[in-house]
């Protein structure tokens, strides 16, 4: 179990699978230097940047220049997340094996912010990455079960009088997915599990030897939909935060492996897209500065994790998802290593303006974390000290 006062802990650096960097497209919200530098603050080496940029990132043009600029920035390695399906419109199957023979070598494709929803396209999908040696990333979300939700579904968004999106789009999606994925010989990876039901489904798959991994985001391990009461916008998130009892069966599953990584899902949106009426405000809330204490309050101090789950479910098991033979892993004496020192006691208090992130967006505001990454070091360079990146 936990112990504080213990000194600083080498880890092996952080690698996320699931970050938004808005870079092309939306660079008022952040840019592949600002959230490089935001990931580098975090403890982060590895990112994956989603494709719902403006141009998609559909194609090896897009995604090599994701890559190139990442490079260009030299904080953290920007792998970019090719997209499954042209302009994640759902319909035709986007070039993955020229984005995965292209200089970013694309492994990982989602559509996330939206569901690959037909089940036909995304059996050809898991059939084509399958064959690529690559994996498909799903956002489970059935969009005929939300129609246009903003919350989840339950008493909190009845009394408040909001639109629900019920746990059942999440895990018919999931169980759907499973079966099609067992079927086509392919991996499959869930993002962002919200519910109970989605942890039950998931064992079920894996009891079956279905090849499916899992994520879960630091803020539906702390938060749940109780924090809606007062309309902030900033607690609107896709998917939604659920009930105390789907938070207890996530953090649980965490410890147990039936979840395997810990992603942040860091959105950020600028302010005049997140300051709006909570149904017409953007969802999704920074993640990457914010990450490492929070999967210590929740998981760490609590004894669900020890230090190695700490590493496993935010380094080496996200690694290994998404085939990173550099990244995850102990240093080999002489190495130009990737590693992360943390101090667990550090305390700290959240101001989204003081974040790294362009955008400010973060649910902790105000909120006294302990626990920061005093050094990251990204193939033997230094790269942030004391939460500040190394510009
Ligand atoms: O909350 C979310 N924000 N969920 C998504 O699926 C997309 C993301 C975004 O791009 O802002
Ligand atoms: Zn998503
Ligand atoms: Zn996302």
């Amino acid at each position: 179990t936990a112990v504080s006062g213990g000194g600083n802990v080498l880890l092996p650096g952080l690698v996320d699978l699931h970050v938004h960097l808005r870079e092309p497209g939306r660079e008022d919200a952040e840019t592949i230097a600002s959230g490089s530098a935001a990931a580098a603050a975090g403890g982060f080496t590895a990112v994956f940047a989603m494709p719902n940029t403006d141009p998609v990132a559909d194609t090896a043009l897009v995604c090599d220049h994701v890559w190139r600029r990442g490079r260009e920035v030299g904080l953290v390695d920007v792998h970019p997340v090719g997209a499954v399906t042209v302009g994640q419109k759902g319909e035709r199957l986007a070039e993955m094996g020229i984005m995965a023979a292209g200089e970013a070598q694309v492994r990982v494709f989602s559509d996330d912010g939206f569901c690959v929803s037909d089940p036909l396209v995304m059996r050809r999908a898991l059939e084509y990455a399958s064959g690529l040696g690559a994996l498909i990333a799903q956002h489970a979300e059935d969009p005929r079960l939300t129609c246009g939700a903003c919350a989840h579904e339950g008493p909190t968004a009845a009394r408040l009088g909001l639109a629900g999106w019920p746990r059942s789009a999440e895990e018919s999606i999931i169980a759907r997915d499973a079966i099609l994925a067992r079927d086509a010989d392919a991996r499959v990876h869930i993002c962002h599990v919200s519910t109970a039901g989605s942890v039950s489904v998931l064992r079920w798959a894996k009891e079956q030897g279905i090849a499916i991994t899992a994520e879960v985001t630091p803020h539906h391990l702390l938060l749940d939909d109780s924090r809606l009461e007062d309309y902030d916008p900033v607690f609107k998130v896709n998917p939604p935060l659920r009930e105390e009892s789907d938070v207890a069966v996530l953090r649980r599953a965490l410890a147990e492996g039936v979840i395997d990584a810990v992603a942040t899902d860091h959105a950020p949106h600028a302010a005049h897209d997140k300051d709006r009426e909570f149904a017409l405000a953007r969802p999704g809330m920074l993640g990457l500065e914010t990450a490492l204490p929070i999967v210590l309050e929740t998981m760490w101090r609590p004894g669900l994790l020890d230090w190695r789950g700490v590493a496993r479910t935010m380094s080496e098991n996200p690694a290994k998802i998404a085939g990173l033979a550099d990244q995850g892993r102990p240093i080999e004496v002489g190495e130009p290593a990737n590693l992360v020192v943390v101090d667990p006691d550090f305390e700290w208090t959240v101001r989204g303006k003081e974040l790294t992130s362009i955008a400010d967006n973060t649910p902790f505001e105000g909120m006294r974390l302990r626990g920061r990454a005093v050094a990251t070091v990204l193939r033997g360079r230094v790269t942030a000290r004391d939460g500040r990146a190394e510009l």
